[in-house]
């Protein structure tokens, strides 16, 4: 995929699509989604290219201190209350100019693809951040699948909007359902991952279950949870934290310590689970993924359009 700042990227300018089928796929034929359970890689618990060889956050962290507001407020809301989300069945609408519009169930989205570890820094906005061993594969395989078309500059995607499950949509400031966006190419990018699990585990309800988004070089309110449906646009889409506090959030949100946030400065953070007495480490420009993910960006004023 070529880099570079683009706002106009079109389908000739990702991977072609045949790269992206496998044999099995090409055999079935055009239309349909292949229908194998997904593989997790062999050697799947090696750290691979992407990876960081930081020592992951405990478990009990990353599924005891989360924000998903559609479970409330605190950090201990979501791992009591989303233990009753119903995630099987579970299908995720894909819309748009895509080639292969449809609602998949999960299941047919997941065959024959092959789930890799992704051991990410994950920093949120708060100033906190965890390393995260994801279990996923790269949104760019999902999305070569089922065809790109032309004029498709951004991906826009939603959580599920079920009040009954979920207390937090019964009221609050959100407007329901959770609404996030990536420009096409950072939605192409190899570090972007749809992530079903976390420790070789099926992801737990409060991180996300069963498929969310994670994309480590931007603030974590980016990285979507629960999703059901992912949309390929033209035009920049609305996004729930952008729509709330524009000044506060951007659409991009690349993580930034020279750009603080009204409430937090952005230039340090602590590590969950690291104790009280453990120091703040530098937060480091696009939470240090500059080397993959900088020439996305090239030419912007990324304190202006931050
Ligand atoms: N997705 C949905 N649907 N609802 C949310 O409230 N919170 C976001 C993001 N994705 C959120 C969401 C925020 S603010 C952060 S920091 C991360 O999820 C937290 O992910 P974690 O709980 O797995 O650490």
């Amino acid at each position: 995929m070529r880099k570079g700042f683009r706002t106009d990227l079109g389908w000739s300018d990702v991977t072609p699509k045949e790269q992206w089928l496998n044999r099995r796929q090409l055999m079935a034929g055009v239309g349909a989604l292949v229908t194998a359970p997904p593989v997790l890689a062999q050697g799947a618990a090696a750290p691979g290219r992407y990876s960081t060889d930081e020592p992951p956050t405990a478990l009990e962290d990353i599924a005891g201190y989360n924000n998903f507001y559609e479970f409330g407020y605190d950090k201990e809301d979501p791992a009591r209350l989303a233990q009753g989300l119903t995630v099987d069945p579970w299908s995720v609408v894909i819309d748009g100019l895509v080639d292969r519009p449809g609602t998949y169930a999960l299941d047919d989205l997941l065959s024959g693809v092959t789930l890799e570890e992704r051991i990410y820094r994950f920093r949120c906005v708060e100033a906190w951040s965890m390393v995260v061993p994801w279990v996923g594969f790269e949104l760019g395989a999902l999305l070569g699948r089922v065809g790109v078309q032309p004029g498709a500059r951004y991906v826009a995607f939603e959580t599920l909007l079920r009040p009954g499950e979920m207390p937090g949509q019964q009221g609050g400031m959100i407007e329901w359902p959770y609404r996030e966006g990536l420009r096409l190419d950072e939605a192409m990018h190899p570090l972007t991952l749809l992530a079903t699990g976390i420790y070789d585990e099926p992801m737990p309800k409060q991180n996300g279950a069963p498929i969310r988004l994670v994309v480590p070089w931007k603030y974590g309110f980016k990285s979507i949870k629960s999703i059901v449906r992912i949309s390929l646009v033209t035009d920049r889409p609305q996004t729930t934290w952008n729509m709330l506090q524009p000044n506060e959030y951007g659409f991009y949100s690349n993580v930034n310590p020279q750009v603080d946030h009204p409430r937090w400065s952005q230039a340090s953070e602590r590590r969950v689970g690291g104790g009280l007495l453990a120091p703040r480490i530098d937060t480091l420009m696009f939470n240090g993924y500059a080397d993959e993910v900088a020439s996305l960006y090239a030419g912007m004023d990324l304190t202006r359009d931050f």
